[in-house]
């Protein structure tokens, strides 16, 4: 087996600078990049830090004592974040997720949740307003989120089984308060609950059953997703990726499963619908979804963009550089000048690393700094 490298770096490199261009046109919500992909799913990263050392995303090696997290002073405030979303809805975007690191380590997150929920897309409507978390601290803040007009949550959680679970998260965190934490998010009313397992063959692969079996049934969909090659820090191996289609051949023998239509476009998982007894879905038993980004991409209708929590925007998970929108909001432009030059930005946008990975020479690819997902979130 090769042996595991991990490189002691984790330097963001150098923001690229945001243009206002001249003759801007307001915006229409018809934006599209170089590959016709619109602009409708807006990822905001809130903080760098987490509680948790998942080997995959924040390695302790990488990640201790001597690391240096943003001070407060870099990160957006709820008012920057605020106006930023406001920005980008009128260019198209119906879906915002806060992110991490670990969002709910933001202070007040549910003051924020409650500017963004009072935001409206082009058509009018409140825009999905989600949230991706590890789950820790989910006991304690469900009712005050979603009182503030959280819609819906998808926790992250990679084992049911105490010691394994310890083990991924590396600080010891048990199980149990996660579940809780998923059941408070329950008890304060919260509908279409997601549950995001990443994958490692040889770490948590057998454990699919046992996560499968505990969900079907209880309205949460569970997600299988392939550790990916995000950042520099996590030492991947493509040998620790266990592809979807294994995940669903092995969960097939006892629960069958029927694939299911996508429910818009641009998704990133793939449904799978519980077979009831004649063999067709049966939406009481609920369904189960596959990320792939490893073995069958998805970036031909990726409409994603993120920002930083220092107010840089990337346009992939997988780039190496973003671009400083925080200079724009602190250098006293005017919304439209900071809306033209985000439409400036999404339009010159070509990005689609996982297609290309499998022919990227190493230095474009395994080899190529970029940020890290603890710091852009999923
Ligand atoms: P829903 O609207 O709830 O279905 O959300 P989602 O699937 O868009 O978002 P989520 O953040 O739950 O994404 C699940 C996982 O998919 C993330 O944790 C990442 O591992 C991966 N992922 C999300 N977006 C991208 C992307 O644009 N590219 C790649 N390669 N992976 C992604
Ligand atoms: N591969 C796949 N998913 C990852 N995540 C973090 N790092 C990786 C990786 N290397 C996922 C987490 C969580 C979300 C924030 O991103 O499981 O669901
Ligand atoms: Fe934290 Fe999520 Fe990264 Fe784990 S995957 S270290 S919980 S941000
Ligand atoms: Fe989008 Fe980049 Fe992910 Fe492809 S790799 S789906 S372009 S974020």
């Amino acid at each position: 087996m090769a042996e595991r490298v991990i490189p002691l770096i984790d330097e963001r490199l150098a923001p690229l600078a945001a243009t206002v261009p001249v003759n801007a046109a307001p915006p229409t919500g018809l934006l599209t990049d170089t590959r016709g992909r619109p602009l409708r799913d807006l990822r905001i990263s809130v903080t760098d830090r987490c509680n948790f050392r998942c080997s995959y995303c924040m390695p302790k090696e990488v990640f201790d004592k001597h690391y240096r997290y943003l001070p407060h002073s870099d990160l957006l405030s709820f008012e920057e974040i605020t106006r930023l979303a406001r920005l980008f809805l009128a260019h198209g975007v119906r879906k915002i997720r806060l992110t991490g690191g670990e969002p709910l380590l933001r202070k007040d997150l549910d003051k924020l949740v409650a500017q963004l929920s009072a935001l409206r897309t082009l058509e009018g409507q409140v825009p999905d307003l989600t949230l991706t978390t590890n789950g820790s601290l989910l006991a304690r803040k469900a009712r005050a989120l979603k009182a503030a007009g959280l819609q819906r949550v998808t926790v992250s959680l990679d084992s049911l089984d105490d010691a394994v679970f310890r083990r991924m998260n590396d600080v010891d965190f048990p199980v149990a308060e996660v579940l809780a934490g998923i059941e408070a998010a329950q008890a304060a009313g919260f509908a279409h609950i997601k549950v995001n397992m990443v994958v490692k063959r040889g770490t948590n692969d057998h454990e699919i059953p046992a996560l499968a079996r505990h969900f079907r049934g209880t309205g949460i969909t569970l997600r299988f997703i392939e550790y990916m090659d995000v950042g520099a820090t996590n030492g991947w191996r493509m040998d620790e990726v266990l592809p979807s289609a294994e995940v669903i051949a092995r969960l097939q023998a006892d629960l069958p499963l029927v694939p299911l239509a996508a429910q818009s476009p641009g998704e990133t998982a793939q449904r799978w619908g519980y077979a009831g007894a004649d063999g067709r879905h049966d939406p009481r038993l609920g369904e189960v979804g596959t990320i792939s980004s490893v073995t069958q991409a998805f970036c031909g209708d990726c409409n994603r963009a993120r920002l930083s929590m220092e107010g840089r925007l990337y346009l992939c998970l997988f780039a190496a550089q973003g671009w400083d929108l925080r200079s724009l909001l602190r250098g006293g432009a005017s919304d439209e000048q900071i809306s033209a030059a985000v439409a400036h930005i999404w339009q010159g946008r070509s990005d689609r690393y996982s297609e290309l990975r499998a022919s990227l020479p190493p230095d474009q690819g395994q080899g190529r700094r970029r940020i890290e997902m603890s710091y852009i979130g999923g």
